[in-house]
């Protein structure tokens, strides 16, 4: 049975080849000084940095620069922010980029005008703003993450090693996102193919669990069916314009809340592979892709029938003459094989784990209960060193 909920999504999208010019329509309603920020260099390399410098200098906009948000953003990189929209009066926050400025910038926005230390407040005690929080707006680069019409952000503090994300209210979503998927269409490939597996686990996460009838789970399987058709295209020919405007618009589905509502979700595959890149600062994706195998194995007998149905609706496995069991493994091997075919990494080793690390790990893992099994950590342990 649907449980209640309540239901609202705050940001508005622009989607599409000339989707960028829709600036042009949002920044006017903010005000004058626009803290742009961005990562590594890769938005000046493809263009887009010239178009939107453009476009904010049209718009008489003050532009305070604030780029270098890596992969998996830190804490130390999260004060710089907040220090550089202080010292400005930085009225807007423009995140261009994949997930990590999207998420940094929520972060710098709900910290700004806030007395109170971001990490500890947010990310250790969990507690909503209470500040006035300043408007973010994304131009997205890179699908995957659902940052863009979300409410999460994640942040990695090297020190604790601790990577933790914080989901704030509708408040805190991006004001309006901008989705053009030929934008990432520079991304390298290895990046593209963690994305998709972002997507896909993001499903995941929200399909195994619950017994109930939901409209969510069939909401879910289309997505999933989608993202396994058109990755193997994109994987194939990375130009392909249809296949990249899907991959991205299915990425925003899959996080943007709609198909976790009235059903209870997992995560604990995002637990593991949180934890995993706090120690390893691995690729996002990758992290996830690394222990999904072992710990879907491991709880599938406790979701027989979900992952038989996963087996049945997702791969498209006939279930004639077999037990939910044999169904359930067959359908984690087609996850496999399709896994191997885009060139995930399996294992947590390749992405820099060792085992003398396992301890650290296992205790970096938050253990949620929303899933098939609630893990003690002793089998956190298991499905780590099955990772291996
Ligand atoms: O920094 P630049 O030079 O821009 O390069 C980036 C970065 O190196 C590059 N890139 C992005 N777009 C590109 C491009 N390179 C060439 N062409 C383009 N068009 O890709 C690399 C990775 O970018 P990043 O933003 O880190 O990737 P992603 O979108 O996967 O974001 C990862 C972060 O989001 C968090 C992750 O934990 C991680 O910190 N997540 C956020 C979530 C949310 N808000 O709901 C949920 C997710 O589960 C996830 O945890
Ligand atoms: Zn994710």
């Amino acid at each position: 049975m649907l449980g209640n909920f309540s239901y609202k999504n705050a940001t508005k999208l622009y989607f599409g080849e000339d989707s960028l010019k829709y600036l042009n329509k949002e920044l006017p309603k903010y005000g004058n000084v626009v803290q742009l920020i961005y990562g590594g260099g890769s938005i000046k390399k493809n263009g887009i940095y010239d178009e939107v410098m453009k476009i904010l200098k049209d718009n008489g906009k003050t532009v305070v620069e604030d780029s270098g948000v890596m992969p998996n953003p830190t804490v130390e990189k999260l004060y710089e922010g907040v220090k550089i929209a202080r010292e400005n009066n930085v009225d807007f926050l423009l995140a261009v980029g994949g997930g990590s400025c999207c998420d940094y910038a929520k972060a710098v926005s709900v910290s700004v005008n806030c007395d109170d230390d971001p990490w500890e407040k947010y990310y250790i005690r969990f507690e909503e703003p209470d500040c006035e929080i300043i408007p973010v707006g994304c131009v997205l680069t890179m699908a995957g993450t659902g940052s863009e019409m979300n409410a999460g952000s994640v942040i990695t503090n090297h020190k604790a090693k601790l990577k933790i994300g914080h989901v704030f209210g509708e408040e805190v979503m991006p004001k309006f996102s901008v989705l053009n998927p030929k934008y990432t269409m520079s991304l390298p490939k290895r990046q593209m193919i963690a994305g998709v597996y972002d997507i896909f686990n993001h499903i995941c996460e929200q399909y195994f669990s619950g017994t109930d009838d939901n409209v969510s789970d069939y909401l879910a399987e289309a997505l999933m069916k989608s993202v396994i058709r058109n990755s193997l295209v994109a994987a194939e020919n990375p130009e392909d314009y249809e296949a990249r405007s899907n991959i991205m618009w299915a990425a925003t589905w899959a996080l943007n809340t709609l198909i976790s509502r009235g059903k209870t979700t997992d995560w604990m595959v995002h637990m593991l592979g949180q934890a995993v890149g706090a120690y390893t600062d691995a690729t996002h994706g990758m992290t996830l892709a690394a222990v999904s195998l072992p710990y879907y194995r491991y709880i599938m007998p406790y979701g027989i029938e979900k992952f038989a149905r996963f087996a049945r609706e997702v791969w498209g496995i006939s279930a004639e003459g077999k037990t939910d069991e044999q169904l359930a493994s067959e359908g984690l091997v087609a996850m496999e094989n399709w896994m191997k075919k885009l060139g995930l990494t399996l294992n947590i080793t390749e992405l820099g784990a060792t085992p003398d690390m396992i301890d650290g790990i296992v205790e970096a893992t938050i253990i949620l209960d929303g899933g098939y099994k609630v893990l003690n950590k002793s089998e956190v342990k298991e499905i780590l060193t099955k990772s291996l």
